[in-house]
């Protein structure tokens, strides 16, 4: 049975209890984070930290906790869990009030972290490529906000499952935006291109780390929109997320992307972030 963190206490997640009246049954007024931990060590905590600050702060809810108190929960939680390699998921709603839309006068957060097992892609996964439909992109326009509200992104995932798909990617308005829960980047004649970060897709903590990584592998890249004839028409297409890491397309909407193999920029980039993934965990290199 997990160890989990609920408002103070640690204790075991069967005893875990909120009361119904609480923000996020309610109304999904929450957010949270997925932290993937190496070695017992949360990669890139800070830029998640930052990132659950940008949440609360697009919410609007103060944040109940310094970086440095959440980094004493989440190890409090990691040193804890089962394994050595996992996840941390932690969620911060507005607490519970009356059933009104408008916030409480007085908002007692709720906070909650719990270890996540965290299975790296399957083998197969990254020797094939995975296949994903395409799907309009029917969310709000506050998708750079992690928020527990996931409904829309639910939907959008269950039609990839339906289909016997991995994931769903997000057009608007003729443009790529992202997938159901992950952010995607595409190659073009040698040149590796992602959608600038804006309101339309979460700012992917793994999305940076793979831009750093073509950085430093010399790889070109640019920051622009991508068309739905761009998309349809790549070299390459990839999907990147803090549980799939990165993850090569070969199949678009049942068609194959270029030969329907995971294409060499691919190969690169896989082998570079486990190469860093591997430094971090054993601690050589910076992990924030
Ligand atoms: N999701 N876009 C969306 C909509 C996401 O939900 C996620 C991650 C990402 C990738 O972000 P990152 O690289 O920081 O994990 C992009 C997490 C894993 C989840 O909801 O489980």
């Amino acid at each position: 049975m997990p160890t989990v963190y609920l408002n103070g206490q640690i204790l075991p997640l069967e005893e875990a209890r909120i009361p119904v009246m609480d923000r996020g049954f309610l109304f999904g007024d929450g957010v949270y984070e997925v932290i993937p931990v190496y070695s017992r060590r949360p990669f890139r905590l800070r830029e998640h930290l930052a990132r659950l600050q940008s949440s609360l702060d697009g919410i609007r809810l103060g944040n109940p906790h310094t970086p440095e108190e959440w980094e004493d929960l989440i190890g409090q939680i990691v040193a804890r869990a089962e394994s050595e390699d996992q996840g941390v998921y932690l969620q911060v709603t507005r607490g519970a009030g009356p059933r009104d839309h408008a916030f409480p006068k007085v908002v007692r957060p709720t906070v909650f972290i719990l270890p996540l097992i965290l299975t790296p892609p399957a083998p197969e996964w990254v020797e094939r490529g995975v296949a994903v439909i395409t799907a309009p992109d029917n969310r709000w326009l506050r998708c750079d906000i992690k928020a527990t509200a996931l409904l829309p992104n639910v939907l959008l995932r269950q039609l990839s499952v339906d289909a016997g798909c991995t994931e769903t990617l997000l057009l608007r308005d003729g443009f790529l935006a992202e997938g159901s829960a992950s952010n995607v980047f595409v190659v073009r004649d040698g040149l590796l291109l992602a959608p600038p970060k804006s309101n339309l897709m979460l700012p992917g903590v793994t999305y940076d780390v793979v831009l750093e990584l073509a950085r430093a592998q010399g790889i070109d890249h640019a920051l622009r929109p991508i068309s739905e004839a761009e998309l349809r028409s790549a070299a390459e297409v990839w999907i990147t997320s803090s549980t799939k890491e990165v993850l090569a397309v070969t199949t678009l909407d049942g068609q194959p992307v270029a030969d329907g193999r995971p294409g060499p920029l691919f190969r690169r980039m896989h082998a570079a972030y486990q190469d860093y993934k591997h430094t971090v965990m054993r601690g050589k290199v910076r992990n924030e």
